[in-house]
């Protein structure tokens, strides 16, 4: 069976977002609004009263079923500074735990007339699954769904980027480290390649980086000093040992040696680059603490960027969905 266009669920009728999935097959002039829309909201963050009331009266429900400390913060400060009423579910706590379906869950969500959901879920589609099958004008954010993708980080690093370096032509981009198990890493890929980044490496061991990588349009290298060189922009991922079902790496102090991220190393890349992290970091497994805390880490600017990114796609997915019952409406009407 092919897989669905993802296009298809997270666009509206007019081609306008009313969930927003993943960064893949968005086109240049959609990526580009959401990161505007994000610009504009930074003025609001500035403000001593932070709140706008654009989804004022609308219930956004928080389902996290992974660990997480910056989505899902961020989310809620991004909600409830868009004025919507939030509720975090505490999975652990809830009937899931009891055996309840992921559907069954969310159907007695959407009974209690919840707008919007945003989902974390170790199940790669999870999100698309939850999209397919959720009342209509009910919006879904993918917050990470396991390997798969995390859209709203590649975004708000597409933004970090963009207010660092000023455009995505004409510079390079280098990703470090965990390729394979890393959501962000492909969500990151598509958005850079769509907006114009014509030169995207990725750099790790051979066992860390899936074969089929260069067919997105990237370089693959297995040499930090070959890889590095020249970039204007390190983004440094962790290992994600909880996905790793067999030993990919000789041992942590190796994979330091060979592929972490210290003064010595971000000296092959142009010596205004940035240094970015999604988090968690992992001080001494991929990157020095000198590093990290160094002049050129971005690394806590993308933690602040991250909430207006989520204010941004929040108010378009759910823009998205009020067009779309509207049309609807319209379409009865006749
Ligand atoms: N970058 C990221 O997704 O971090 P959290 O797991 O803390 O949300």
């Amino acid at each position: 069976m092919q897989p669905m266009d993802p296009n298809q669920i997270q666009l509206n009728q007019e081609g306008r977002l009313k969930h927003f999935l993943t960064t893949e097959g968005l086109s240049k002039e959609i990526l580009t609004e959401i990161i505007e829309t994000a610009n504009s909201f930074i003025s609001t963050q500035e403000r001593s009263v932070k709140t706008v009331p654009i989804l004022r009266g609308k219930t956004v429900v928080n389902l996290f079923f992974e660990n997480s400390t910056r989505t899902r913060s961020t989310f809620e400060l991004a909600a409830k500074r868009l004025s919507a009423n939030i509720l975090n579910l505490d999975i652990a706590r809830s009937a899931t735990s009891k055996g309840e379906t992921l559907m069954d869950t969310l159907w007695n969500l959407e009974s209690m007339y919840s707008d919007m959901f945003v989902v974390r879920h170790a199940d790669s589609g999870a999100a698309h699954f939850i999209a397919q099958h959720i009342t209509p004008n009910v919006a879904v954010i993918n917050a990470g769904d396991g390997r798969h993708a995390h859209p709203t980080q590649a975004m708000l690093d597409m933004l970090t980027i963009h207010r660092e370096k000023g455009s995505f032509e004409n510079i390079s981009v280098a990703i470090v480290g965990d390729i394979l198990h890393s959501r962000v890493a492909r969500s990151q890929i598509y958005a850079l390649k769509t907006l114009g980044c014509n030169d995207v490496r990725v750099i790790g061991p051979n066992t860390l980086i899936p074969k089929d990588i260069e067919s997105l349009g990237v370089r693959a290298f297995n040499n930090m000093k070959q890889g590095l060189k020249g970039v204007n922009v390190v983004i440094m991922l962790r290992l994600q040992k909880e996905r790793m079902q067999t030993a990919l790496l000789p041992s942590e102090s190796e994979y330091y040696r060979l592929y972490g991220l210290t003064t010595e190393s971000l000296a092959y890349a142009e010596p205004d680059a940035i240094v970015m992290h999604p988090g968690p970091i992992n001080r001494g497994v991929e990157i020095e603490s000198a590093v990290a805390d160094g002049p050129q880490s971005v690394i806590l600017k993308q933690v602040s960027n991250g909430i207006p990114m989520r204010m941004a796609v929040m108010a378009m997915a759910m823009g998205g969905q009020n067009q779309e019952q509207t049309l609807s409406e319209q379409e009865e009407a006749k």
